[in-house]
């Protein structure tokens, strides 16, 4: 499947992006720039037919998550010894108040699964995780198959899930 983000670059109009949650606006402002030079995340954007007004952005790090929170369905066939567990954070999805709820999110979420089912292919996390701002979030995430890892608020789908839906 094409990949239709680019990642964040200096033509992009950041600061005119504004998805209704300031946590999320304000990174992109002010944050993402300094991630990427530092290696800490990157940021993909889908920006509109001009090249530079963002309709929607994520990012992508490494994570890891300790396996007893892993559901039991999902650890079988994981060794006991390994307590931490390699996984792709999708840190953030938002797109901007102009295109919202009009299937953008889903495509950019696509995107995202996509790309980490390519990652996995070299780097072999086992997982994606998501960190959901609020019921809402957690919910939009539930329709995409996420399920919630207890006492942690984040929330995970398999990459054998992901390559079973993409490959
Ligand atoms: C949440 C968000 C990413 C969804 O993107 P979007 O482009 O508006 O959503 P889509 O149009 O792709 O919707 C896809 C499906 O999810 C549903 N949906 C959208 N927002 C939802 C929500 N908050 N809760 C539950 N379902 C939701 C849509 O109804 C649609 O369902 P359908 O296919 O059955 O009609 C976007 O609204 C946003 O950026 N919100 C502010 C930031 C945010 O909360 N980000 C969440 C990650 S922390």
């Amino acid at each position: 499947m094409a990949q239709i983000t680019e990642l964040l670059n200096p033509k992009h109009r950041k600061k005119e992006f504004s998805c209704g949650k300031d946590i999320l606006d304000s990174y992109l402002h002010h944050q993402a720039n300094q991630d990427i030079k530092r290696k800490l995340s990157v940021c993909f954007v889908l920006s509109d037919s001009d090249n530079r007004t963002i309709k929607g952005y994520y990012t992508l790090s490494n994570s890891s998550i300790t396996q007893e929170i892993i559901p039991s369905k999902y650890r079988k066939k994981l060794p006991g010894s390994y307590t931490s567990i390699p996984v792709t954070l999708l840190g953030r999805l938002a797109i901007e108040k102009n295109y919202q709820r009009k299937g953008i999110g889903r495509v950019l979420l696509v995107d995202a699964l996509v790309r980490c089912c390519e990652i996995s292919k070299t780097i072999g996390p086992f997982a994606v995780i998501v960190d959901p701002l609020d019921t809402a979030a957690e919910n939009y995430y539930e329709k995409f198959g996420f399920v919630k890892l207890p006492d942690s608020g984040k929330m995970f789908i398999p990459m054998t899930t992901i390559r079973g839906l993409f490959e």
